[in-house]
Protein backbone atom coordinates (compact mmCIF):
# COMPACT_ATOMS: atom_id res chain seq x y z
CA UNK A 1 0.00 0.00 0.00
CA UNK A 2 1.41 3.40 -1.08
CA UNK A 3 0.56 7.02 0.36
CA UNK A 4 -2.63 8.71 -1.53
CA UNK A 5 -1.95 12.12 -2.96
CA UNK A 6 -3.17 15.37 -4.32
CA UNK A 7 -2.96 13.94 -7.84
CA UNK A 8 -4.26 10.66 -7.26
CA UNK A 9 -7.66 11.97 -5.44
CA UNK A 10 -8.03 14.40 -9.36
CA UNK A 11 -7.36 11.04 -11.29
CA UNK A 12 -9.89 9.44 -8.79
CA UNK A 13 -11.87 11.41 -9.32
CA UNK A 14 -12.02 12.20 -13.21
CA UNK A 15 -13.19 8.27 -12.68
CA UNK A 16 -16.08 8.17 -10.31
CA UNK A 17 -17.12 11.08 -12.63
CA UNK A 18 -16.52 8.89 -15.82
CA UNK A 19 -18.16 5.84 -13.71
CA UNK A 20 -21.78 7.59 -14.22
CA UNK A 21 -21.19 7.11 -17.96
CA UNK A 22 -20.76 2.49 -17.86
CA UNK A 23 -22.75 0.80 -19.60
CA UNK A 24 -23.06 -2.28 -17.31
CA UNK A 25 -27.07 -3.48 -18.27
CA UNK A 26 -26.22 -7.14 -17.49
CA UNK A 27 -23.84 -6.99 -14.41
CA UNK A 28 -24.84 -3.93 -12.88
CA UNK A 29 -21.53 -3.06 -11.96
CA UNK A 30 -20.87 0.01 -13.26
CA UNK A 31 -16.91 0.73 -13.25
CA UNK A 32 -14.82 3.84 -14.23
CA UNK A 33 -11.35 4.48 -14.55
CA UNK A 34 -8.83 7.09 -15.58
CA UNK A 35 -5.42 7.32 -17.35
CA UNK A 36 -2.73 10.03 -16.87
CA UNK A 37 0.30 10.38 -19.22
CA UNK A 38 3.34 11.76 -18.66
CA UNK A 39 2.71 14.93 -20.69
CA UNK A 40 0.20 15.45 -18.44
CA UNK A 41 -3.07 14.40 -20.51
CA UNK A 42 -5.95 12.60 -18.65
CA UNK A 43 -8.09 10.24 -20.86
CA UNK A 44 -11.24 8.03 -19.48
CA UNK A 45 -12.95 4.75 -20.44
CA UNK A 46 -16.21 2.79 -18.59
CA UNK A 47 -17.15 -0.74 -19.41
CA UNK A 48 -18.98 -1.66 -22.11
CA UNK A 49 -21.02 -4.71 -21.96
CA UNK A 50 -22.25 -6.92 -24.56
CA UNK A 51 -25.09 -8.83 -25.03
CA UNK A 52 -22.77 -11.29 -25.73
CA UNK A 53 -21.02 -11.06 -22.66
CA UNK A 54 -17.33 -12.39 -24.22
CA UNK A 55 -17.67 -8.57 -26.10
CA UNK A 56 -17.59 -6.47 -22.43
CA UNK A 57 -14.53 -4.20 -22.32
CA UNK A 58 -13.14 -3.38 -18.77
CA UNK A 59 -13.36 0.11 -18.32
CA UNK A 60 -9.25 0.28 -17.29
CA UNK A 61 -9.07 -1.10 -21.08
CA UNK A 62 -11.17 1.41 -22.74
CA UNK A 63 -9.35 4.33 -20.89
CA UNK A 64 -5.97 2.67 -21.87
CA UNK A 65 -7.15 2.49 -25.40
CA UNK A 66 -8.51 6.24 -26.11
CA UNK A 67 -4.82 7.16 -24.45
CA UNK A 68 -2.88 5.09 -27.41
CA UNK A 69 -5.69 5.93 -29.76
CA UNK A 70 -5.17 9.85 -29.25
CA UNK A 71 -1.11 8.67 -29.34
CA UNK A 72 -0.15 8.93 -25.68
CA UNK A 73 1.86 5.65 -24.58
CA UNK A 74 3.41 6.99 -21.48
CA UNK A 75 1.27 6.07 -19.12
CA UNK A 76 2.09 6.78 -15.66
CA UNK A 77 -0.79 6.33 -13.47
CA UNK A 78 -4.53 4.98 -13.56
CA UNK A 79 -7.58 4.82 -11.59
CA UNK A 80 -10.08 2.68 -11.00
CA UNK A 81 -13.23 3.06 -9.52
CA UNK A 82 -16.18 -0.04 -8.97
CA UNK A 83 -19.87 -0.25 -7.40
CA UNK A 84 -17.60 -2.65 -5.01
CA UNK A 85 -17.98 -1.96 -1.14
CA UNK A 86 -14.16 -2.07 -0.61
CA UNK A 87 -11.98 -0.63 -3.14
CA UNK A 88 -12.40 -2.34 -6.68
CA UNK A 89 -8.88 -3.92 -8.24
CA UNK A 90 -8.63 -4.11 -11.87
CA UNK A 91 -8.99 -7.65 -13.55
CA UNK A 92 -5.95 -9.77 -14.87
CA UNK A 93 -6.19 -9.09 -18.33
CA UNK A 94 -6.51 -5.27 -17.69
CA UNK A 95 -3.47 -5.25 -15.54
CA UNK A 96 -1.89 -7.68 -18.28
CA UNK A 97 -2.97 -4.85 -20.75
CA UNK A 98 -1.88 -1.80 -18.44
CA UNK A 99 1.61 -3.39 -18.25
CA UNK A 100 2.77 -2.87 -21.54
CA UNK A 101 3.00 0.38 -21.54
CA UNK A 102 4.43 0.86 -17.57
CA UNK A 103 4.51 -1.85 -15.55
CA UNK A 104 5.68 0.28 -12.96
CA UNK A 105 2.63 2.91 -13.48
CA UNK A 106 1.03 3.94 -9.89
CA UNK A 107 -2.80 2.28 -9.83
CA UNK A 108 -5.39 3.74 -7.58
CA UNK A 109 -8.28 2.00 -6.37
CA UNK A 110 -11.86 3.08 -4.92
CA UNK A 111 -14.76 1.35 -4.89
CA UNK A 112 -18.56 2.57 -3.09
CA UNK A 113 -17.20 3.79 -0.05
CA UNK A 114 -14.35 6.11 0.65
CA UNK A 115 -11.82 3.63 0.99
CA UNK A 116 -8.94 3.94 -1.52
CA UNK A 117 -6.15 1.83 -2.33
CA UNK A 118 -3.19 2.79 -3.65
CA UNK A 119 -0.15 0.28 -5.16
CA UNK A 120 1.91 0.28 -8.65
CA UNK A 121 1.50 -2.30 -10.99
CA UNK A 122 3.66 -4.51 -10.69
CA UNK A 123 3.01 -5.34 -6.95
CA UNK A 124 -0.29 -6.45 -8.67
CA UNK A 125 0.99 -8.33 -11.29
CA UNK A 126 4.43 -9.70 -10.62
CA UNK A 127 6.86 -11.18 -13.25
CA UNK A 128 4.55 -9.48 -16.13
CA UNK A 129 5.41 -10.80 -19.83
CA UNK A 130 5.80 -7.41 -21.32
CA UNK A 131 7.40 -6.76 -24.79
CA UNK A 132 11.50 -7.41 -23.91
CA UNK A 133 10.25 -11.19 -23.77
CA UNK A 134 10.13 -11.39 -27.73
CA UNK A 135 12.94 -9.11 -27.77
CA UNK A 136 11.26 -6.68 -30.25
CA UNK A 137 12.17 -3.65 -32.19
CA UNK A 138 11.13 -0.92 -29.64
CA UNK A 139 10.81 2.01 -31.98
CA UNK A 140 7.70 -0.26 -33.27
N1 LIG B 1 -14.85 -4.78 -15.00
C1 LIG B 1 -14.08 -3.71 -15.34
O1 LIG B 1 -14.54 -2.81 -16.05
N2 LIG B 1 -12.81 -3.67 -14.88
C2 LIG B 1 -12.26 -4.61 -14.07
O2 LIG B 1 -11.07 -4.58 -13.83
C3 LIG B 1 -13.11 -5.62 -13.46
C4 LIG B 1 -14.38 -5.89 -14.19
C5 LIG B 1 -16.23 -4.85 -15.50
C6 LIG B 1 -16.46 -5.88 -16.54
C7 LIG B 1 -17.95 -6.14 -16.39
O3 LIG B 1 -18.63 -5.18 -17.17
C8 LIG B 1 -18.24 -5.84 -14.93
O4 LIG B 1 -17.12 -5.13 -14.44
C9 LIG B 1 -18.45 -7.08 -14.08
O5 LIG B 1 -17.41 -7.97 -14.23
Amino acid sequence: MRNLTQPDLVLLAFAREAQERAYAPYSMFRVGAAVYTEEGETFTGVNVENAAFGATICAERAALSAAVSAGFRNITAVAVVGDSEAPTVPCGCCRQALAEFNPEMRVIMGGAKDDVMVMTLDELLPEAFVRGYLDQDETK
